[in-house]
């Protein structure tokens, strides 16, 4: 194994990586896996990945799990990168890529993280897991502590989509709907955790669901031959995609795998639950508080993100931007990519399409750049938001 221990990504104070920790103990911000990357290196290459399971677990050695008998899987990443031909022409992109996540198990992006930090409480001894999840985190959590054999226990707004809670409930989890939004949600797990033995899986509230997501970082260099794309379009909420592929970058380029050049960040956001963007424009470094956050995607609806200065500091020193769609356009967005691309895209993943189009009128995107958007949910999950047939 080759972690040497966790960082709080705010004040650097170190922490044991050998048992269950939430945030930094003195500050109250995220902690990170730190690694050896050197002893990484040894055993893990691009050349030593050819061959390997088609999976997150390929990037072993960069991954947190001790022992191989901890690894909770059910197949998760190693998704494709769709080469988006149609939709690029249409909008004016020669090398328009999606990163199709809603071909995951539990159809989201959720399940990369979750497997790495279902994974890594049972390792360190955890019975009972709880989660605050707008959605597709639930389902995800769900079904790998189902695989783990761990009891879960979910908070959702009451208005989650339908599928979140059902697949939920068919996957042996305890759910409890809640009047109000995520932080809501976050804050009954909070106040709850301690008397009902709880260990609390909300993201970047533990360090290894970024564990899990930063493989979308590895997995992008991989399928680019190492060269990354230009731009990267990330429908974000607690970020903590966008987090951990910033990650997975600087671990690579330690490794010798790529140089220092990096992909512009981009955020995309809801108009109606937009904290990073308000932050991105006001030039702050902390996100306040959404009020009366609102929108389809629920993915999107979070209105305070713990990780908030994190990806504001992504996106600042990668030259990249944050931008809000409208509910309209991102609903319109998901017919658009799903009828020239075959994609029925999560709301969420579909607010990159009309990000891309507002970058382009802009200017902040040249024409011949090569862009990614990141479908990360299955529009499956979402039929109250298509309206009746
Ligand atoms: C489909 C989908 N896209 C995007 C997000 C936002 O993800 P993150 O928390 O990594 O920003 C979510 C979170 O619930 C989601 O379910
Ligand atoms: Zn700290």
């Amino acid at each position: 194994m080759n972690v040497t221990h966790l960082e709080c990504a705010a004040c650097h104070l170190r922490h044991e990586a050998q048992r269950l920790q939430n945030l930094c103990t003195e500050c109250g911000k995220p902690l990170l896996v730190k690694y050896d990357l050197e002893a990484a290196g040894k055993t893990l290459s691009r050349v030593s990945l050819a061959g390997r399971r088609s999976d997150l677990w390929r990037y072993r050695e960069v991954l947190p799990v001790e022992n191989d008998e901890n690894i909770v899987s059910l197949g998760e990443g190693w998704t494709p990168l769709l080469p988006a031909t149609r939709l690029g022409e249409q909008v004016g992109v020669k090398k328009l890529f999606i990163k199709d996540e809603s071909q995951n198990p539990t159809q989201s992006f959720k399940a990369r993280g979750m497997s790495a930090a279902v994974s890594m409480a049972k390792e360190l001894g955890a019975q009972k897991l709880a989660v605050p999840s707008a959605g597709n985190a639930a389902g995800a959590l769900a079904a790998y502590a189902a695989r783990a054999g761990l009891a879960c226990f979910i908070f959702m707004p009451r208005d989650t989509p339908r599928a979140n809670v059902i697949e939920c409930e068919q996957t042996g989890a305890h759910v409890t709907l809640m009047d109000g939004l995520i932080t809501d949600c976050g804050a009954e797990v909070g106040r709850r955790k301690e008397a009902e033995g709880w260990f609390d899986v909300s993201t970047l509230k533990e360090p290894y669901r970024v564990e899990g997501k930063k493989t979308l970082g590895y997995e992008l260099a991989e399928q680019t031959d190492w060269t990354l794309p230009d731009v990267i379009i990330y429908p974000t909420g607690g970020g903590t995609g966008l987090i951990g592929m910033w990650k997975a970058f600087d671990e690579m380029e330690q490794m010798g795998w790529i140089d220092s050049k990096r992909p512009r960040m981009v955020t995309v956001q809801a108009s109606g639950c937009a904290p990073i963007v308000r932050a991105f424009e006001d030039g702050k470094r902390f996100a306040e508080e959404f009020p009366n956050a609102s929108t389809v995607a629920s993915g999107l609806r979070v209105p305070k993100a713990i990780g908030d200065f994190l990806i504001l500091d992504a996106i600042r020193e990668s030259g990249g931007t944050a931008i809000a769609v409208s509910d309209e356009e991102l609903i319109a967005a998901t017919r658009a990519v799903g009828a020239s691309e075959g994609v029925f895209c999560a709301p969420e993943g579909a607010a990159c399409l009309p990000a891309l189009k507002k970058l382009l009128a802009a200017g902040a995107v040249n024409r011949d750049e090569s862009v990614v958007l990141f479908n990360t949910g299955a529009g499956v999950k979402y039929l109250e938001a298509f309206g009746e047939p």
